[in-house]
């Protein structure tokens, strides 16, 4: 693809072109588009390693059989794998729901991830045109076969702030988190011994499936929007916090280990439970650009919302006991903290019972979690409420 038109006359097009498309990528530009970010993105990994890691993540339940899709901006008079990509993204079709006056919806959303221009044509409006499209596409793309025929909400997590995606409709949500520091083993039973918490059991892959995805579980979610969207008027959207998200994320970490940048082998311990306050935390390790910015992310927290104050003090006692064993965890793993993002005000108790000094940090720049509704033009109101808005979402 090295010899690649430009354009069909040869000149750069400029960013609002009438001949600029978005169109879906061959596979040949798909990878084209892998290398192009590598320089970016690749951090610990080689060349060959990240054009594998993106292989294995694109096999995975979540994004295989066409629901990763790889968008690129290019003169579109231009046949396909003979033409420049200016720029280029992905989009993952995600299960999500929709609450509103007290119905809950199945529907599905997108995440948009690697948005990407060529850095030798930056500046001059493609990345913004390839927004403006995509948010056209992303109007009807993949929704033939939806009740609504129609997207209503897709979601983004910003690296460059919070004006860029803004100005083409991806508002930023509330992108704060929480950290806490490694502990070894001779910490947590004192701690959990002098705070008097429950003692948290770990959970394999498995028990997550079952304590965190189950249709158990997934009714109560339904559940639990349905009683949200009765209280108040506006609409709620929530992605499915379902188990393949949890997979996709295991994948990538287990990529990691296999790649030798994560110096032990994949753990077995996937999160934490204290089965008796019916509260969980599932986690992944994520990576860091060097060693020492190793992460242990919690990717969600399932709780019941407590019906008393005596009942509110053992949930948060719980959860401070499930976030005891994820420091544990990053301490076995060598991982510099952990991090759960937008702690509700029971996760920050729970975080400052074990911490009193921490804090809810909020970030501009980086990961800004991002929404773009769709709802206003379906007659589902202008404002909507992000439910979960946890790390098992990011893409
Ligand atoms: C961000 C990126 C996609 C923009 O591509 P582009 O084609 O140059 O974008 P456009 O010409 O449409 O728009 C340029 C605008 O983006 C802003 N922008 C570009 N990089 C930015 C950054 N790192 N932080 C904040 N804003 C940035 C510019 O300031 C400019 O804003 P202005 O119009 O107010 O002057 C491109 O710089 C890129 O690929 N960067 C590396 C990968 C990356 O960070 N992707 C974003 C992941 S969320």
């Amino acid at each position: 693809m090295g010899s690649a038109g430009v354009s069909l006359d040869g000149d750069l097009l400029a960013g609002d072109s009438p001949h600029l498309e978005l169109v879906l990528a061959t596979p040949e530009e798909h990878l084209e588009t892998i290398r192009m970010n590598s320089r970016a993105w690749k951090g610990l990994l080689d060349l060959d390693q990240y054009i594998e890691r993106e292989h294995r993540l694109s096999q995975q339940n979540l994004t295989k059989n066409g629901a990763l899709t790889c968008w690129i901006l290019v003169d579109g008079r231009l046949p396909p794998n003979s033409r420049t990509i200016l720029s280029s993204c992905e989009t993952y079709l995600k299960p999500a729901y929709l609450a509103y006056k007290g119905n809950v919806e199945e529907i599905i959303c997108h995440g948009i991830g690697s948005v990407f221009a060529r850095p030798e044509f930056r500046g001059r409006g493609y990345a913004g045109r390839m927004m403006e499209e995509l948010s056209k596409k992303l109007d009807t793309w993949q929704s033939e076969n939806q009740p609504r025929k129609q997207g209503v909400f897709s979601v983004l997590f910003s690296d460059i702030g919070k004006k860029f995606y803004t100005r083409y409709g991806w508002k930023p949500y509330l992108s704060s988190h929480m950290t806490l520091p490694p502990i070894n083993e001779d910490h947590l039973k004192v701690s959990v011994a002098l705070a008097k918490l429950p003692v948290a059991r770990p959970m394999s892959a498995e028990d997550v499936r079952q304590s965190m995805c189950s249709e158990i579980v997934e009714h109560k979610q339904r559940n639990l929007l349905q009683v949200a969207s009765q209280k108040s008027p506006g609409a709620k959207v929530a992605i499915s916090p379902d188990y393949d998200h949890m997979l996709w994320h295991w994948a990538r970490e287990n990529y990691y280990v296999e790649m030798g940048v994560f110096d032990d082998k994949k753990p077995s311990v996937r999160g934490a439970a204290v089965d008796s306050q019916n509260v969980f935390c599932t986690w992944v390790r994520t990576v860091g650009d060097t060693k020492s910015s190793h992460t242990l992310h919690i990717l969600r927290f399932s709780y019941d919302e407590p019906a008393s104050p005596s009942i509110e003090l053992s949930t948060i006692e719980a959860i401070a006991a499930v976030l005891r064993r994820a420091q544990f965890e990053a301490h076995a793993l060598n991982v510099q903290k952990v991090e759960f993002w937008n702690p509700t005000s029971l996760v920050v108790k729970a975080a400052k019972l074990l911490d009193p000094d921490a804090q809810v940090f909020h970030r501009d720049e980086s990961s800004i979690c991002s929404l773009k509704w769709n709802g206003a033009k379906q007659g589902l109101g202008d404002d909507v409420e992000w439910f979960w808005n946890e790390k098992y979402s990011w893409c």
